[in-house]
């Protein structure tokens, strides 16, 4: 059966010193790596990957993951990072397609199928993201939309590619606004990318995808989210910065 996950996506925040301290009180407040409880991944900038792993409890439920990878394995792309020398420092997970990847860095489908491949390779779990905009939900083709993100980005994975992979659900209305969605809107979507999934692949693959919820999730609101049967917790970004609120939204379920 599908894990339980917490995720948080510092995005571009916190220097070194600021997230050393952030990973210590975090595994201070939410257990050590031998209590039970949801798969923990924290998503710190690319310099501060290596550093931060090292401080996470090892051989538990704490995980790197990484922002964002390059599609190719090496070469001659000034500031890039690829998804091996992501492995390299102890990532395990990558979040790909975030809305902010794709509306300011350009990143359509067809470079996220790219990059996708190149996580699997490297041996990186994917976290991608999916997710409709205001204009997209008030038009009503809320589902249309994330139908084709997923079949567009995602859905020429083979099965055994596509067992690596959680997705978030990110309404991109609701990221960093503090408009979060009711947790029946969250679960009616999640409900639909888990028929797409059964579709695409099999009721199998469906029951054990991790889906994830992100946008304006924190600490009072955590908990109603992750009761719906489909949201199996919750991809976080401002609330993951404060120690106490990741720690109870890791506690949230
Ligand atoms: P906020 O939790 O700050 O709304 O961000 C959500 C997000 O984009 C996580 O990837």
């Amino acid at each position: 059966m599908r894990q339980n996950l917490v995720a948080g996506n510092w995005k571009m925040n916190l220097t070194y010193p600021e997230g050393l301290a952030l990973v210590e009180e975090i595994t201070r407040l939410a257990g050590d790596a031998g209590a039970t409880g949801p798969e923990i991944v924290v998503c710190p900038p690319f310099p501060l990957l290596h550093g931060v792993g090292q401080a996470l409890p090892q051989g538990g439920r704490f995980h790197l993951g990484a922002q964002n990878c390059h599609q190719k394995e090496s070469g001659a792309f000034t500031g890039e990072v690829s998804a091996k020398v992501l492995a390299s420092v102890g990532c395990e997970y990558v979040i790909l397609g975030h809305s902010e990847r794709r509306q300011y860095f350009g990143e359509d489908d067809e470079l996220l199928s790219q990059k996708l491949k190149a996580a699997l390779v490297a041996g990186l779990k994917p976290i991608f993201c999916v997710g409709e905009s205001l204009d997209t939900r008030e038009a009503d083709e809320t589902f249309a939309f994330i139908s084709k993100q997923l079949t567009d980005g995602l859905f020429h994975l083979s099965n055994e590619e596509f067992e690596q992979v959680t997705i978030a659900y990110e309404p991109i209305w609701a990221i960093g606004t503090g408009r979060t969605a009711s947790s029946a809107q969250a679960q009616e979507v999640h409900a639909f990318i888990r028929e797409q999934i059964a579709r695409a692949y099999d009721a199998q693959a469906a029951l054990n995808t991790t889906i994830l919820y992100g946008g304006s999730a924190n600490a009072q609101n955590a908990r109603e989210l992750f009761s719906q049967p489909d949201v199996d917790g919750g991809l976080i970004g401002g609330a993951s910065l404060k120690a106490v609120d990741f720690a109870t939204i890791i506690q949230s379920f």
